[in-house]
């Protein structure tokens, strides 16, 4: 049975020469929410568009994803742009964060909810968590079809309600379906 690495890499690795995006909604829309130093951490980064929005920033960023393949790609742009992003390939199941480590953490289409626990705790004080991913209300066909990696209403923000809420947004059926931000819930919290 194929593992996760070896079908992350198999997928990355069909891309390869692909570019990693802009960056998410979660992370671009709320930049000047950004400390001004520090450190960040994406996790589960793919070719880490978030990372490379965190590190032109000027924070000191690391890029953890369980594909090599992806982290070699990514590191490759960051070298190339002169960016301070340290890429890891890492099973971040395996190998959480340290507790207290990081200043900003960003994830997005990802879903692992032990996690929960070592992101709260890896956040130093007044630090932020940006995520983002799919939810089981959706209108379009994008993302995961397992259920399971998909948040039900309100999941995000209770999973992260130990800390304080400064922007959360899922849009479900709501209104005009063909207008706004649907089949995701964005949250940006602090750790107080
Ligand atoms: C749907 S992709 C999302 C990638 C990126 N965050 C994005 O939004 O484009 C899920 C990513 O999680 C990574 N992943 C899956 N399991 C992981 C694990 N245990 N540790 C670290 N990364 C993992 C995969 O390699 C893949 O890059």
């Amino acid at each position: 049975m194929i593992d996760v690495r070896e079908k992350w890499d198999n997928i990355y690795q069909g891309r390869e020469n692909s570019q990693p995006g802009k960056g998410d909604k979660v992370l671009c829309e709320n930049t000047h929410l950004l400390p001004k130093s520090g450190n960040a951490l994406e996790i589960a980064c793919g070719l880490g568009a978030n990372a490379l929005v965190l590190a032109d920033s000027g924070l000191q960023t690391d890029a953890w994803d369980i594909s090599p393949v992806a982290i070699e790609q990514l590191q490759a742009i960051a070298i190339e742009k002169g960016l301070p992003l340290k890429g890891e390939a890492r099973d971040v199941m395996l190998r959480p964060p340290a507790p207290e480590s990081y200043d900003v953490i960003v994830v997005s289409h990802f879903l692992e909810r032990d996690l929960a626990t070592h992101i709260i705790a890896a956040l130093r004080a007044d630090g932020l968590l940006l995520y983002q991913t799919f939810t089981r209300i959706q209108v379009s066909n994008s993302g995961p079809k397992n259920e399971a990696f998909r948040l039900a209403e309100n999941e995000l923000l209770e999973m992260y309600s130990s800390l304080k809420i400064l922007v959360y947004r899922e849009e479900g059926h709501v209104g005009d379906v063909t207008k706004g931000f649907r089949d995701e819930a964005l949250l940006v919290a602090q750790k107080k």
